[in-house]
């Protein structure tokens, strides 16, 4: 049967159970800044779990791409060496939300496994949590299988949690065992390859809060996960995932281009590497994230690279993962349209990468041979910190790989020393942004030592009019200068690049500059000098002015963010996102990744584009402060329409 038809049966046979058959969520989820890659297929029913989303259906099964390269899942420096764990793998699976509990989810996963696809019933085993006894007895009842072949496991193995906080509950496990020994229990979560984790039937019933607590959900949800490329794996008859239909054309293909040999010793486990790591490359690109410095672009670098190094062990000097884009398309995209439709683009940023990354390469190995030559003169077999950082700093060498290198000379890393070199660089980048952090630490205490008159937020008013008749609410004295807390506000606190409004508080006849400011707990404070010693207090009712011409010119400068961002996408492409950006009264940036380096005539396009749009002068549209999901329908470029909002 062919890992095809095998997904295919899955989604058929919940179809047969009224379930409906889902699209699953992209790798790269764009809705939950906690996540930095869909992990699991739960993820994008967060929502209906906590009550505070719906669906037209009770029961759904899919298929989803999940991305797990850190932390508790897994060790991106792992992959590959063993069998069984990937960085991009298919979870299927099969919710219930308030429908169908324990029982059906038991009878049924057991149904597939041992009615359709007829795996050997003396070789599986199901676990449960310690304390879950109802779903013990479920297996008991529900099932044939051997009564002896369920186990108890604590949480570790047996509660499922997507993260820190969330949905969750005790979950149940089903297990094969390959080994000879196929009734010892002793392998079972005993991390044996022999051994293996297939599906997951987690009974959500609580939601952890950020202390650790749990609550009881409104209603009891199933939410189940089940690796697709062990699934085929024991279906076909395999040892290993990557023998089977799923990985075995990229592997044909990489033995194709390097000349190596799957079956040689030497070449097993770098080929086992490339053919994982094209698959996340080429999913989570497709699905919008490209190779940065940053998150989950970061995370992308370090996973190509890590494939182009593996690469040079076979053989594989010149960017060769972009050649494999064609063969992973062809056996996904039926399943995975958008595969079929990025493919050039994919392509290409992969191309970009890995030939940016071998002209790195090549300057940092040359660094590397000076600094080495120079310790291996004196004696030394440590790179000192401060070289590795230099390598890290200057010529983005990743410290795993000046690891790698050092160790085939004979060499190991003073990792504390690199670590200390790391630690003030970010205290570095922290000084440059101290004069604001020093005035945050006034009222890091909270608005607790202000002297106050109630506790509401303050209202800004700033996007109708820059001229405000308030209140002081509260005060807070600092040497010469006042903190001053009004019931509203014209002020814009920083925000999405935008930087602070400045102006005047106006007192009676007499004026206090603003210099600054700052929120907390919902209330704008305004930072000013008193230095004239006039009398300021709580109840007193003063008018909020912001500096109108400065105001405008930052306006100004914002609008033109939205038509750079525009334009930067229909130009270069709409992998273009807003990374980072300063929208100052006297000029704008806007930070994006691109893979590759903008042309002249790419450049000419963007400012023509913008300069267009400029002269058109678009009269202002007050769609600001509106929710996520509003600015989202709007249509709007939402990272944009959000970051506005004050
Ligand atoms: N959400 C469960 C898991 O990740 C099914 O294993």
């Amino acid at each position: 049967m062919t890992s095809q038809e095998i997904r295919q049966q899955f989604l058929d046979f919940f179809a047969s159970k009224q379930h409906k058959i889902v699209s699953g969520s992209p790798v790269v989820p764009y809705d939950d800044p906690t996540l930095l890659f869909s992990n699991a297929g739960m993820n994008q029913f967060k929502d209906v779990f906590l009550a505070t989303g719906k669906r037209d259906y009770t029961r759904a099964a899919d298929t989803q791409k999940c991305i797990r390269v850190s932390g508790k899942h897994n060790d991106l420096e792992e992959v590959g060496i063993d069998t069984y764990h990937h960085t991009f793998f298919e979870m299927l699976g099969n919710w219930s939300f308030g429908d169908y509990y324990k029982k059906e989810a038991i009878q049924w996963a057991w149904e597939l496994l041992t009615e359709v696809w007829k795996l050997p019933k003396e070789r599986l085993f199901a676990t449960v949590y310690r304390t879950d006894d109802e779903a013990l007895e479920m297996w008991k009842t529900v099932t044939d299988i051997n009564p002896s072949h369920i186990l108890k496991f604590d949480e570790k193995d047996n509660f499922g949690e997507m993260g820190e906080t969330g949905p969750c509950g005790p979950c149940s496990e089903i297990h094969i065992n390959l080994s000879d020994d196929y009734d010892d229990p002793s392998l079972v979560n005993a991390g044996s390859p022999l051994c293996i984790e297939i599906w997951n039937l987690v009974f959500i019933q609580f939601n952890r809060d950020e202390n650790g607590v749990l609550h009881d959900l409104p209603a009891k949800h199933v939410d189940t996960g089940m690796g697709f490329e062990r699934l085929v794996a024991v279906i076909q008859g395999k040892m290993s995932n990557y023998d089977t239909d799923v990985f075995m054309p990229i592997i044909k293909k990489i033995e194709e281009i390097s000349g190596a040999n799957y079956a040689a010793e030497t070449d097993i486990i770098p080929i086992r590497v490339i053919a994982d790591h094209i698959r996340t490359l080429s999913f989570a690109i497709t699905d919008g994230a490209v190779p940065s410095n940053e998150g989950r672009g970061y995370v992308l670098r370090r996973i190509l690279r890590r494939a182009a190094r593996y690469g040079r062990k076979i053989n594989l000097n010149n960017p060769f993962l972009y050649q494999l884009v064609d063969t992973l398309v062809e056996q996904m995209g039926s399943q995975f349209p958008e595969i079929v439709e990025n493919k050039e683009f994919v392509k290409k940023i992969i191309r970009s990468e890995e030939e940016s990354f071998n002209k790195t390469l090549d300057r940092g190995i040359h660094h590397f041979e000076e600094i080495a030559g120079h310790l291996k003169k004196a004696g030394i077999k440590e790179i000192p910190g401060a070289d590795a950082f230099k390598l890290y700093d200057t010529y983005g060498f990743p410290v795993d790989l000046t690891r790698i290198i050092a160790a085939e000379q004979g060499f190991s890393v003073d990792e504390a020393g690199f670590e200390k070199n790391m630690t003030e660089q970010r205290e570095r980048a922290r000084e440059a942004t101290k004069s604001k952090i020093g005035i945050v630490n006034i009222i890091a205490g909270g608005i607790d030592d202000f002297e106050t008159i109630d506790n509401n937020s303050t209202t800004f008013t700033g996007y109708e009019s820059l001229s405000e008749t308030a209140t002081i609410t509260g005060i807070k004295r600092d040497g010469s200068g006042e903190l001053i807390i009004l019931d509203k506000t014209p002020f814009y606190v920083e925000a999405g690049g935008q930087i602070d409004d400045l102006g005047i508080i106006r007192i009676g006849e007499n004026k206090l500059v603003v210099d600054d400011v700052l929120k907390n707990e919902g209330k704008v404070i305004h930072v000013v000098d008193n230095g004239m010693g006039l009398l300021v207090d709580t109840g007193m009712e003063v008018i909020a002015e912001v500096d109108s011409k400065r105001r405008w010119d930052i306006m100004r400068n914002h609008s033109a963010t939205h038509f750079m961002h525009g334009a930067l996408r229909k130009v270069l492409g709409t992998h273009v996102q807003q990374a980072g950006s300063y929208v100052g009264p006297d000029r704008l940036r806007f930070d994006f990744s691109h893979f590759g380096k903008v042309t002249k005539e790419e450049l000419a396009e963007i400012e023509l584009i913008v300069n267009s749009q400029l002269r058109e002068n678009i009269p202002l549209t007050h769609h600001r402060n509106v929710p996520i999901e509003k600015a989202k329908s709007m249509g709007a470029l939402m990272f944009l329409v959000i970051n506005m909002a004050i």
